[in-house]
């Protein structure tokens, strides 16, 4: 399922009622896509609508942030700059939080896509070909996330 955006608005507004869908259970999702897409922006967004008072940033220069809500634990792993310390260092986290129970996002999947479980909800973010004023959120369906994705869609066009 693909969700044009226009505007960080309609980023905002998308991130909300993705976090509305979220349950105690939390979710294990990827962000893969084009370099400056939106992906920092969009977790941002669903990270304060769940109240997450500590402040939050890209973690570009940190690879993992955590954050506590009411929820669940919330985990942010930013993969971009692992080369420097390599996949290894940040692997026994990467197992732990994909369990359930956590809410964990990993942005720049791609440099870690032989430890990303089968089951992770996946999104994919990128530029419009013709319009660079147009990002498109691809939320990938899978077993587990049928139901999420259909609420999503039903929500995103109300
Ligand atoms: N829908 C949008 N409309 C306009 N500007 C946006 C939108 N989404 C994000 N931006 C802006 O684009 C810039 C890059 O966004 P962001 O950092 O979220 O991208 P990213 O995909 O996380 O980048 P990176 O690939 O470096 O991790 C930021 O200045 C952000 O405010
Ligand atoms: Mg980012």
């Amino acid at each position: 399922m693909k969700i044009k955006v226009k505007s960080l608005n309609e980023t905002k507004k998308l991130a909300q009622i993705f976090a509305s869908l979220i349950n105690k259970k939390g979710l294990f999702v990827t962000l893969t896509g084009d370099i400056g897409a939106g992906k920092t922006q969009f977790i941002r967004y669903v990270l304060e609508y769940l109240n997450v008072k500590d402040k939050i940033t890209s973690p570009s220069f940190v690879i993992l942030n955590e954050y506590k809500s009411d929820l669940c634990p919330i985990y942010h792993f930013d993969l971009y700059r692992l080369e420097e310390k390599g996949l290894k260092s940040i692997i026994s986290e990467l197992r732990e939080y994909s369990k359930e129970g956590n809410l964990t996002f990993i942005e720049w999947a791609e440099f870690a896509h032989d430890e990303i479980p089968q089951n992770a909800f996946k999104i994919n973010v990128y530029y419009d070909e013709d319009n660079v004023d147009i990002r498109w959120f691809e939320f990938i369906e899978n077993e587990n996330n049928k139901d999420f994705i259909e609420n999503l869609s039903k929500k995103v066009a109300q």
